[in-house]
């Protein structure tokens, strides 16, 4: 029996956690108590291909229903996002009868040309997929992550999310496209030749071979986030370097952070370790009891139910 009830609310910190269905407008009032949220970062049930808790009352969605569906959510995020927020989904949707279905593709156009979102990027992140005999089509190897906003102009921090890096080139503090040709191709060759002889310039530290690197690189959309997949008693986790990387980029520190559909909790314990407030919402008790026991696990502190 888990200790959770529909409609508890925790503190884990200065966390929030509801357990309660994230399409009713009055349990979200219940968790924000009118405060913005500055990111949304969610993974939503994937229709009617995975089984959660059969105790909570959700019910797996039908594909050809999934956009209706979704509609709560969306209402509810334009109501309590700010007006710079970022909205990212992470949903993959599965194939049958030989062929992928669309719903996930019809969820985004409907987000965009039906309830007025924009519609910033598509990011991918990569795992090692579940092996399988190919059946005409290969295993899953990436999921991608949709990004929304309401607005042109959104909280953006790619400076968060750089990384350190021997590959690029030391511009001088210019932009290169501020460099001539030649400048440019100098700069590649002695790249190019103290590659091939196997150097980089920690090793050489030799301007002359190679150019110093600026140490920090933006990344792509393709995102890492390496193999760190916990076993928390839910079977669809997704890593924390996932929401941690969005936290990042579209984020501040101290700012709040919601995930509707929080599972075992993995945005939540993204915010915690990167300084920002985890807001979550959970339909079943169960699950809002391991996100308990794993914010606690992690901090060494009591979370007090409201
Ligand atoms: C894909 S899982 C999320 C996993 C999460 N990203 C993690 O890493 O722990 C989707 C979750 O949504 C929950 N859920 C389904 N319908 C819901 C609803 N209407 N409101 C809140 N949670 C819901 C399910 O119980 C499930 O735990």
């Amino acid at each position: 029996m888990p200790k959770t009830r529909p409609g508890d609310v925790y503190a884990l910190g200065d966390h929030r956690l509801i357990c309660g269905d994230c399409r009713n407008e009055a349990v979200l009032a219940k968790l924000f108590a009118g405060k913005p949220m500055n990111l949304a970062m969610t993974s939503p049930p994937y229709a009617a291909q995975r089984d959660y808790d059969d105790a909570s009352g959700f019910k797996p969605v039908p594909p050809a229903e999934y956009s209706g569906w979704f509609r709560g959510v969306a209402d509810a995020l334009r109501a309590h996002l700010a007006a710079d927020g970022s909205f990212c989904v992470n949903i993959k949707e599965h194939a049958e009868s030989g062929q992928r279905s669309l719903y996930v593709k019809d969820l985004v156009i409907t987000l965009v040309r039906d309830w007025g979102w924009r519609f910033v990027d598509e990011f991918m992140w990569s795992h090692g997929g579940t092996p399988k005999t190919p059946q005409g089509r290969l295993k899953n190897g990436f999921e991608p992550v949709f990004h929304f906003a309401l607005a042109p102009r959104i909280k953006w921090r790619p400076k968060h999310v750089q990384h350190q890096t021997d590959d690029v080139p030391n511009w001088g503090g210019r932009h290169p496209s501020q460099l001539d040709g030649l400048a440019m191709k100098g700069h590649r060759q002695r790249v190019a030749t103290s590659r091939a002889q196997g150097q980089s310039y920690k090793e050489t530290g030799n301007p002359a071979r190679l150019a110093p690197p600026s140490n920090f690189a933006y990344p792509s959309n393709v995102i890492e986030c390496g193999k760190n997949h916990e076993a928390l008693g839910h079977g669809a986790i997704f890593p924390v370097a996932l929401p941690t990387f969005f936290v990042r980029l579209l984020t501040d520190l101290g700012d709040r952070v919601f995930d509707p559909f929080a599972g075992a909790g993995t945005t939540l314990i993204a915010c915690e370790r990167e300084r920002r407030l985890g807001y979550a919402c959970e339909i079943s008790a169960a699950y809002c009891d391991i996100i308990v026991q794993r914010w606690e696990t992690l901090t060494g502190k009591k979370a007090t139910r409201a």
